[in-house]
């Protein structure tokens, strides 16, 4: 009888497996792309490798992108009545290497920038209770600089700068990855006395890579892929930030026009089947056309989530290394409402009031209204909110969180009373998985190791921020230390 059970359940395993097999006499010729390379996701990391792959290395290549444009995390916002813009996404780029010659090759200008809308009144309030703080005085800047600074020095004494940047191929394996690393961010301030620092990097972050809980919790790995010295260096001011003429997206709509022809916008992946030479990819775009693509690589440029990652017909080895990632999700928004002042409400918590070194926040949470001067009367501002449950703090979840707090605040009379007045959406972006990271008992059992040696295994590389450092121009550079062993293999 078990014995009986257990056959069928083989039966069943066998027979679907024979149903997913794809069958390229179901795609009409139109419908069947040949390419080089194949790569998933068009974000910055997607995009520059598929140029790269096409324009430099001269082979052919396909992007598979589930929006309608490309960039990712990029979002330009035009103000129509004023012309002016708003980059509420990704907003500068700074020197790194040589990545920044990438926007000279796209012939996209680049300018100095400087970050916007923080000279406007402050006013502090903790959302949880709409509860203006009276007594709460910011760290001293000048001493959360020093601390950076001094961040900065140590971690080039000890060489971590090479371990993170761009991306951890230089990280030592599991059992000698210095204990440092391997540290809550917490204790690795407390042992080199930079406490300081931790107000400052904690917004620099996005409220500590937002998503992930406490931050003073977090490992101090997965902190430098949000705070790596590189990024600090142009934090500090020691060297430049620029943004793109136009705003960001110009340079993404560069790419596109570019790769035109090589694009499927609105799709995603949803069968595939992987081997080393032989790759066959089922996109299916949102209005439900399908295409086949045959491909010798695969470059997966999304983040390696189990619900990106499901239609990728995982084994059993790369099914369980990837479910050691651990992510949130963070979403930036452009909002109105006609009774916020024009200032910028900073969510603290009421306890920074005793403990200004810790104004950190619980998850899920929205960070702050930024004024946003450049829109004049249309009294936009600028949001990001945050949460540490990928599934539960979707779309819906943070726009009633930013309802929420404006009702908070103006119940305790920190901002006037809203007169029934919803939150108006101007321009809103899921960010998607964020805050990538994996435990320090995983590192240490060689879970980056393993990654690594995961590049071109059964015909798949990997690039983007879940490998790398979570700044465009590390993940170009990534990119260029990658794509030289994707070409040759
Ligand atoms: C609010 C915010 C501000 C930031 N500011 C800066 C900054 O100022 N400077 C900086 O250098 N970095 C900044 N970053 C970090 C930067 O965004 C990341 O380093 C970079 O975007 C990561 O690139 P990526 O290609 O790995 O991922 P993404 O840019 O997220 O790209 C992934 C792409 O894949 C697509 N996609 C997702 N899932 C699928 C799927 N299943 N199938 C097909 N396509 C899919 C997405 O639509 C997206 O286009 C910021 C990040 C955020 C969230
Ligand atoms: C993607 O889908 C959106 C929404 O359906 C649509 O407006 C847009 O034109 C599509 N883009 C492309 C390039 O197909
Ligand atoms: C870039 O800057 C140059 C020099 O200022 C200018 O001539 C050119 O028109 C600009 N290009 C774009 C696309 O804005
Ligand atoms: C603010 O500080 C003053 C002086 O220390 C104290 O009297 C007052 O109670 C504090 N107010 C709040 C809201 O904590
Ligand atoms: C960091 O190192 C530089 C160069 O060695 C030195 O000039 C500077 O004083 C150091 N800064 C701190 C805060 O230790
Ligand atoms: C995350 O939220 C989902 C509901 O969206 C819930 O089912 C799940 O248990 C939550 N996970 C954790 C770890 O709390």
């Amino acid at each position: 009888m078990l014995r009986n059970q257990f056959a069928g359940l083989l039966g069943l395993v066998v027979l679907q497996g024979a149903f997913a097999k794809i069958d390229q006499s179901d795609f009409a010729p139109a419908d069947i792309i040949e390419r080089d390379v194949a790569v998933v996701g068009g974000g910055a990391a997607g995009s520059h490798a598929a140029v790269r792959i096409r324009e430099y290395y001269r082979r052919s290549v396909v992007i598979i992108e589930k929006e309608g444009n490309l960039g990712g995390h990029v979002n330009t916002y035009q103000d129509p009545k004023t012309g002016n813009i708003q980059d509420y996404g990704v907003a500068m780029y700074f020197p790194y290497q040589d990545a920044l010659d990438f926007f000279t090759w796209m012939n996209v200008n680049i300018s100095l920038t400087f970050p916007a809308n923080q000279d406007n009144p402050k006013i502090y309030a903790d959302f949880s209770t709409g509860q203006q703080l009276v007594n709460f005085t910011e760290i001293e800047r000048s001493q959360g600089l020093e601390a950076i600074a001094k961040f900065v020095n140590l971690t080039i004494e000890k060489g971590y700068d090479q371990m993170v940047q761009p991306g951890y191929t230089n990280l030592p394996p599991g059992k000698d990855i210095p204990e440092d690393l391997l540290l809550p961010l917490g204790e690795f301030v407390k042992k080199y006395d930079i406490e300081t620092m931790l107000p400052f990097i904690y917004s620099s972050t996005g409220s500590g890579v937002g998503s992930r809980g406490y931050f003073t919790k977090l490992l101090t790995l997965t902190f430098l892929k949000a705070f790596p010295p590189g990024w600090a260096r142009a934090y500090l001011g020691e060297i430049p930030i620029y943004a793109v003429d136009g705003g960001n997206q110009v340079l993404y709509n560069e790419i596109a026009t570019l790769m035109r022809r090589d694009v499927l916008f609105n799709s995603t992946v949803i069968e595939s089947s992987r081997a080393a030479g032989k790759i066959e990819l089922v996109a299916q775009s949102s209005d439900g056309t399908k295409k086949l693509i045959l491909a010798k690589k695969l470059l997966i440029a999304v983040p390696p989530t189990r619900e990106n990652l499901a239609p990728f017909d995982l084994d059993e080895a790369e099914r369980v290394h990837f479910s050691k990632t651990k992510y949130g999700r963070s979403h930036t928004a452009l909002i109105s409402h006609s009774k916020l002042p024009e200032a910028n409400l900073v969510n603290t918590p009421e306890s920074a009031s005793q403990s200004p070194i810790t104004p950190f926040l619980q998850t899920p949470f929205v960070i702050g209204f930024t004024y946003v001067k450049a829109f004049g009367d249309a009294k936009v501002f600028q949001i990001s909110a945050a949460g540490d449950n990928y599934t539960a703090f979707d779309v819906p979840a943070a726009q009633a969180a930013v309802q929420d707090a404006l009702e908070k605040l103006a119940e305790k009379g920190t901002i006037p009373d809203l007169e029934g007045e919803k939150v108006k959406i101007v321009s809103w972006d899921d960010n998607g998985p964020g805050g990538f990271g994996v435990s320090a008992e995983d590192l240490r059992a060689g879970w980056m190791e393993d990654m690594y040696k995961m590049q071109g295994k059964r015909g798949t590389w990997y690039t983007g921020n879940g490998l790398g450092a979570d700044f465009t121009v590390m993940l170009w550079k990534f990119n260029d230390g990658l794509l030289g062993g994707l070409i040759r293999a």
